[in-house]
């Protein structure tokens, strides 16, 4: 039955996804701070975060550590957007958001440059048949230590998702990462507070009691 005192609406006013969409690519493409893939030409970097959504965790680093470089990856220009104006209105110049996919990276820094690679809160991907497109497969893992640092580099990552954690600490083993720090709830422990500033989906998951798991490892000796 139709309510009379209801006010009509024109659908056509919530058809805003696409255009709030657009908005947010717009300002992707107008930001300095924002790279397409094509744009970028092996621009150094001490600390990459990839899968990095919003990029409001790098942005915290980056504030915290001035002299190093760091670069938020993600394949979703609408949301590196969010942290590319957080960073510009902190002022901050170390840190750029660039959009690419993960398999991309050696394409997009010199062999052992990195000091650090965050993976932060990947998509779990749980069916078997997509487990090559978890960003801690070996096939990832392996391109990973490419980059980073022989003696110095490091692997962090963070996730809610427990399964996925223990699926990716086998990985890591199997292909001879040094595990260097590891809890199953990170906020609870005594690890570095560097490692407990939030990313946007641990926000969320932490204010509904999930755990963070954490692992810091080292690429295999070569
Ligand atoms: C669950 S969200 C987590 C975002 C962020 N790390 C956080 O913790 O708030 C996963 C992110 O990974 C990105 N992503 C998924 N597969 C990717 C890939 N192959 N390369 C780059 N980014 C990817 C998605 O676009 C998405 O923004």
């Amino acid at each position: 039955m139709t309510d009379s005192t209801r006010p009509e609406v024109n659908p056509n006013d919530y058809i805003i996804t696409r255009k709030r969409k657009k908005y947010k690519f717009a300002k992707f493409y107008n930001s300095p701070l924002c790279f397409e893939f094509d744009e970028w030409s092996h621009r150094p970097a001490d600390v990459i975060e990839i899968g990095a959504g919003t990029g409001l965790f790098s942005v915290e680093q980056a504030a915290l550590h001035p002299a190093k470089q760091f670069v938020a990856i993600d394949v979703k220009a609408d949301r590196l957007q969010k942290g590319a104006y957080e960073a510009t209105e902190r002022g901050l110049t170390n840190i750029t958001f660039l959009r690419a996919r993960a398999d991309q990276v050696l394409e997009l820094f010199e062999a052992d440059s990195l000091e650090t690679i965050w993976i932060t809160f990947p998509d779990p991907f749980p069916k078997k048949r997509s487990a090559g497109r978890r960003l801690t497969h070996r096939g990832y893992l392996t391109k990973y230590a490419q980059l980073l640092q022989p003696d110095n580099g490091r692997l962090c990552f963070k996730t809610d998702a427990r399964e996925l954690f223990l699926w990716s600490l086998e990985e890591l083993v199997a292909t001879g990462w040094r595990v260097n720090e590891l809890s199953f709830d990170l906020h609870e422990s005594g690890l570095s507070e560097v490692y407990k500033i939030m990313t946007t989906y641990e926000h969320r998951w932490t204010s509904e009691g999930i755990p963070t798991n954490f692992v810091q490892a080292m690429p295999p000796c070569q």
